[in-house]
C-alpha cells in the first residue's frame, strides 16, 4: 500500500537503531505496517484507543504478518496491538531503545501524551517522532522547556495543509554524545532553509498562513480589549526569513 507524502516522510525519518517502535494514535496502522514490512525494528507496537480499529488491525496483522513461525521470528519484526490510552504505554516492560511516534493529532494532545510518557519514564532515553496538527509553536516551546533536544525537523505540504515533523529526544543535548543534536527552536530552524525551489514556496506559504492565523487571534483579543497573548508568537514568525 502506498503511503501518503506525510506518512512517507515520517517513515523516512525512522532509523534502524531502535528495539521498539510505538506507532501511537495509529488509527488503521498504515505507518506501523510499513515499518513492520520493512523490519525497521525487532518490535513494532500499535496503539489506539478505539476498540473496533484495533480489532480490525489485529485481524489484518495476524493474516499478513503471522507470528507463529519460530524460524521467521529471528529475522522479522514482531508486532503487538494495544487498545489503550497512549499516555499509559508500558515502556517499562521492554529494554532497549524506544521510538514513540505520535502523528495526526492536535498539538495540545501531542504535548500531553509526550508529557505523560516522559514523566512516567524519567530515566529512560526516548526518541519521539511527532507530527502535530496545529499548535506547533506551543508544542515546540513546551519541548524546549522540558530540555528535549532536536534530532531533525522537516516541513511538508499535503493537500494544501502544512505539517511540521519533529524528531526529538528527551535526553538533553549534553547527554547525547553519539548523535548530532541541537536545541529546539520555538519556530524552527532547518524548516526555513529550503533545499529546492518547491520547498521555498512551501516555507513561504507556511509562514504566511501561520502569521494569518495568529494575527486573527491577536485582532480578536484586541477587539475584546484583552491583552494579546500571541504578540510574541507573531514577532517570532515575522523574524523568520524563508
Ligand atoms: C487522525 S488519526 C491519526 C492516524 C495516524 N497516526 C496518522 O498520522 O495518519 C488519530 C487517532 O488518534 C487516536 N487517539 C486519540 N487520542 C488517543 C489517545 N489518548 N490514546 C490512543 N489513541 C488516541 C484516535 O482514536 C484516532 O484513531
Amino acid at each position: 500500500m502506498k503511503l501518503s507524502n506525510r506518512l512517507q516522510t515520517l517513515h523516512s525519518l525512522v532509523s534502524n537503531d531502535y528495539q521498539h517502535i510505538w506507532d501511537c494514535c495509529c488509527d488503521h496502522g498504515f505507518l506501523g505496517v510499513q515499518l513492520l514490512a520493512d523490519n525497521k525494528a525487532p518490535h513494532i507496537h500499535f496503539v489506539d484507543i478505539v476498540p473496533s480499529l484495533m480489532n480490525e488491525l489485529e485481524g489484518k496483522l495476524t493474516r499478513y504478518f503471522p507470528q507463529d513461525n519460530s524460524e521467521q521470528q529471528a529475522v522479522t519484526s514482531q508486532w503487538q496491538v494495544y487498545c489503550m490510552d497512549v499516555a499509559a504505554i508500558p515502556l517499562e516492560k521492554h529494554t532497549g531503545r524506544h521510538l514513540v511516534i505520535i502523528a495526526g493529532v492536535g498539538g495540545d494532545l501531542t504535548q500531553k501524551l509526550v508529557d505523560d510518557i516522559h514523566r512516567q519514564h524519567p530515566n529512560k532515553t526516548i526518541d519521539f517522532l511527532l507530527c502535530p496538527v496545529h499548535q506547533q509553536f506551543e508544542l515546540r516551546s513546551h519541548l524546549k522547556s522540558l530540555k528535549f533536544s532536536l534530532i531533525d525537523e522537516v516541513l511538508i505540504e499535503e493537500n494544501r495543509r502544512y505539517y511540521e515533523i519533529l524528531l526529538v529526544s528527551n535526553n538533553s543535548g549534553e547527554a547525547e554524545q553519539s548523535r548530532s543534536v541541537s536545541e529546539i527552536s520555538n519556530v524552527g530552524n532547518k524548516i526555513w532553509i529550503p533545499s529546492c525551489d518547491e520547498q521555498v514556496k512551501v516555507s513561504q506559504q507556511y509562514k504566511a498562513k501561520t502569521l494569518q492565523h495568529y494575527l486573527r487571534i491577536h485582532q480578536g483579543q484586541e477587539k475584546q480589549g484583552k491583552p494579546s497573548k500571541v504578540k510574541h508568537i507573531i514577532d517570532a514568525y515575522q523574524a523568520v526569513k524563508p
